[in-house]
């Protein structure tokens, strides 16, 4: 496994971790393709091979994911960094700092190395909700700060509210097709000294390759997702034909090759939402090796034509899963 310095922090973390919203969401299948022991043993064995980054919050599962993860990390709380986030209708300072503390229990834990704003709360200062943050980690509850889903300038305004308190990193969709943090994030995150933490690196299952307008996913998450109408999945095609051909003379598989353009570069680690021990074994050999120039290419000419239907799909997506057709 490859590893890389979260930000300024001294966090060393896998360029591959696991993404946890998968634990305890029905909606993601949980109950009934998978459970409680997939999922314990999918985090046992990211920790085999050296995954060390598990990402959780107070949300997922509506704090199961949390409860999951400190069962799996009983015996193995010092293997594993993990990444928790707090949900913005507690972005004030003393909602802050009593999530924390809910979160600290659920998991079993003393400490969570980064705490995370989910998304950002408009309505709330960003300064009241950094106090809480300040706070948290004075007290050594929390070792240090993330953002998610933040643009670029409220980041380096929260970064701003803090004192000795460290943020490191945001949150923030990535993936091939949503490829927009690699212009507008990374260039000035290189600079500044901020990691990228990318989720949905697989853009929800479509990047593994096994999804076509044929064959689309049966769980209910993905039907609010725009990627996933017919008209998109069809124009992906060609983007996957690129990543299945640079896979096979590789030997690795579609997920991997999409994974790995993400974390060719060490400011960005992807999270993806591994369900199973098998999933953990496809994703953790995404790291270890590079694309070649060639290969970046031939993604980068495949991305050139790649259009996304966002507005025609949204409302679709939307009568598709309310009505289930
Ligand atoms: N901060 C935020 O607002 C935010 C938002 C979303 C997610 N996240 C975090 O990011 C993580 C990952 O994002 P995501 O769940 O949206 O999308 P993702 O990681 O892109 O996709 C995960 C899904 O892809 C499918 N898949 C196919 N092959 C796989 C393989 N080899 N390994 C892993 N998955 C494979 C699995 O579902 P099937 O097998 O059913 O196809 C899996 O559940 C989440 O667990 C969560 O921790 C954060």
């Amino acid at each position: 496994m490859e590893y890389v310095k979260l930000g300024e922090s001294d966090l060393k973390v896998s360029a591959i971790g696991l993404g946890l919203w998968q634990v305890g969401t029905n909606s993601w299948g949980w109950g009934k393709t998978y459970s409680r022991e997939e999922s314990i043993s999918a985090i046992h064995r990211a920790l085999d091979l050296g995954l060390n980054l598990f990402d959780t919050a107070e949300i997922y599962g509506m704090g199961l994911s949390e409860k999951v993860l400190g069962e799996a990390l009983r015996d193995r709380r010092d293997e594993a960094i993990i990444s928790d986030k707090v949900w913005p209708t507690h972005a004030w300072a003393g909602g802050v700092i009593n999530a924390a503390k809910k979160s600290l229990q659920r998991i079993g834990t003393r400490y969570i190395d980064l705490y995370q704003i989910h998304w950002p709360n408009p309505i709330i200062p960003l300064g009241e909700t950094m106090r809480g943050m300040q706070e948290l980690h004075d007290a050594g509850l929390i070792h240090y700060v993330g953002v998610s889903n933040f643009g670029l300038n409220r980041v380096r305004r929260a970064r701003a509210q803090l004192t000795s308190a460290k943020l490191v990193s945001n949150q923030v969709a990535y993936n091939l097709i949503q490829n927009g943090p690699s212009e507008k994030l990374l260039p000035h995150f290189r600079k500044e000294n901020l990691s990228i933490i990318a989720y949905s690196p697989l853009a929800q299952g479509l990047l593994s390759g096994k999804y076509t307008p044929g064959i689309p996913p049966k769980t209910g998450i993905r039907r609010f997702n725009p990627l996933f109408s017919p008209t998109n999945m069809r124009r992906v095609e060609g983007l996957i034909e690129v990543l299945r051909e640079i896979s096979l003379a590789r030997g690795m598989t579609v997920s991997q090759v999409a994974l790995n353009w993400l974390i060719r570069d060490e400011r960005v680690v992807a999270i993806p939402g591994a369900k199973t021990a098998e999933q953990v074994d496809e994703v953790a050999g995404a790291a270890g090796w590079r694309l070649t120039d060639s290969e970046l290419l031939m993604i980068e000419e495949a991305l050139a034509i790649l259009k996304i239907e966002y507005l025609k799909s949204i409302p679709r997506m939307l009568l598709r899963a309310l009505f289930r057709i």
